[in-house]
């Protein structure tokens, strides 16, 4: 699928704006500050619904208007048109082909982006939270049952939260049925999130020593939050085992541990749910040691891409279309060789680099691709 045309109406710096897009490679370049990211969160938005940086819609909002509006059109995908359009202390509009869209969840898979921006690298650096929004930004896009659990799993947990803030939490059926449910959705997202962890390590990899041209290796590991489950991901790993996980027997050890007496005697006293998936981390390795701690900056940057380009692979494989990839400022730090091999792996995707100067992205680095130039003084 690929965006044909972007138009923004009191969207951050730009007031009105209609912009046409080559198919394949595109250069936004222009100066600090000018909206090259802007524009990139724009798109971003009709892909996902929300900002990939900002919390509130409220901040896209140009200041001193009332309302923004986002519209994307696509070509090669399952709809022609995205609208996002929100007024101030109101709910978010959205449209796929001028239809109006209840639920979050119908508009993932309609426009699949990928976004690689100078933040990105925090899921390899940072802590656990920046892995886990790694792994929900891109399963939703291509699992609408995973959406789907995980809001439930969410909903679950708030009743339960609010139970053992009462301090009533664990003396009635109701929370027999809430971990009951805990227990069924955690494990479908678990186990989902194994699945792909394990894709992703494998393309990671391959990229990773692609861009680098380096002998060393990287590598991933799901750390789900489910004791029992994490020790069962360990010894598949340590003996080879590709074979799958069935999501009842996860279910089923989540749900043991969930009504053990020393974690219903601690989540009593701390007054707070204290395993489950919305602690699951994904640990990274660099020859054996934590990429985290031991690896360099160029390291950990290198694999933050190859992380970004195994994502597109996956969500092509899953969907069969192939996403739009959003490259803000991924150039920068990079030398000719590397930058050269990124832009090689991805000239047959519609892709958006920004960069402040033209030439930090030439042809001679694109092989001789073509290359939409945009520059954004010209349209702001
Ligand atoms: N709600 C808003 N209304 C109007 N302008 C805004 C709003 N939010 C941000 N801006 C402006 O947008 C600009 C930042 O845009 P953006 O982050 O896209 O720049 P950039 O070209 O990517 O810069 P850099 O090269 O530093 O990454 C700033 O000038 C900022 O003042
Ligand atoms: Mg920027």
């Amino acid at each position: 699928m690929v965006i044909k045309e972007l138009e923004l109406k009191n969207f951050r710096n730009y007031s009105s704006l209609n912009l046409g897009f080559s198919h394949s490679i595109n250069v936004i370049y222009g100066k600090n500050g000018y909206g090259k990211t802007n524009l990139l969160e724009a798109m971003f938005l009709c892909c996902v619904g929300k900002s990939f940086k900002a919390q509130k819609d409220a901040e896209l909002i140009q200041y001193g208007k009332d309302s923004y509006k986002v519209k994307t059109k696509i070509a090669d995908g399952i709809c022609g048109s995205i609208s996002v359009f929100y007024e101030r202390n109101k709910s978010k509009y959205i449209e796929i082909d001028g239809v109006y869209i209840e639920k979050m969840r119908m508009l993932f898979g309609n426009l699949i982006g990928l976004m690689f921006s100078p933040e990105s690298i925090r899921t390899v650096t940072d802590g656990p939270m920046y892995r886990r929004r790694l792994l929900d930004i891109a399963l939703c896009q291509t699992n609408k049952e995973y959406y789907y659990d995980l809001m439930m799993y969410n909903r679950f947990c708030e009743e339960k939260g609010k139970l053992l803030l009462m301090g009533t939490g664990y003396d009635g059926l109701e929370m027999e049925v809430i971990n009951e449910n805990i227990a069924g959705f955690g494990a479908a997202i678990a186990v989902d999130r194994y699945n792909f962890v394990r894709e992703l390590n494998e393309i990671a990899g391959k990229y990773y020593s692609y861009i680098t041209d380096e002998k060393e290796s990287v590598s991933m590991r799901y750390f789900p939050y489910i004791h029992s489950f994490n020790s069962a991901v360990g010894e598949k790993i340590a003996e080879g085992d590709g074979s799958d996980f069935s999501v009842e027997a996860v279910k089923e050890d989540f749900l043991r541990e969930l009504n053990d007496e020393r974690l219903i005697k601690r989540e009593r006293e701390f007054r707070k749910n204290l395993i489950g998936i919305q602690r699951d981390d994904i640990g990274m390795d660099l020859c054996g040691n934590s990429l985290r701690s031991f690896g360099s900056q160029g390291q950990k940057r290198s694999y933050a891409i190859a992380i970004t380009l195994a994502e597109m692979d996956i969500l092509k494989k899953k969907s069969g279309r192939t996403a739009v990839l959003f490259l803000d400022d991924v150039l920068s730090e990079l030398d000719n060789a590397r930058k050269s091999r990124i832009i090689e792996m991805t000239k047959n995707v519609q892709t958006f680099y920004t960069c402040t100067e033209k030439e930090m992205m030439n042809t001679g680095l694109a092989g001789g691709a073509s290359i939409n130039y945009i520059d954004v003084e010209k349209i702001r």
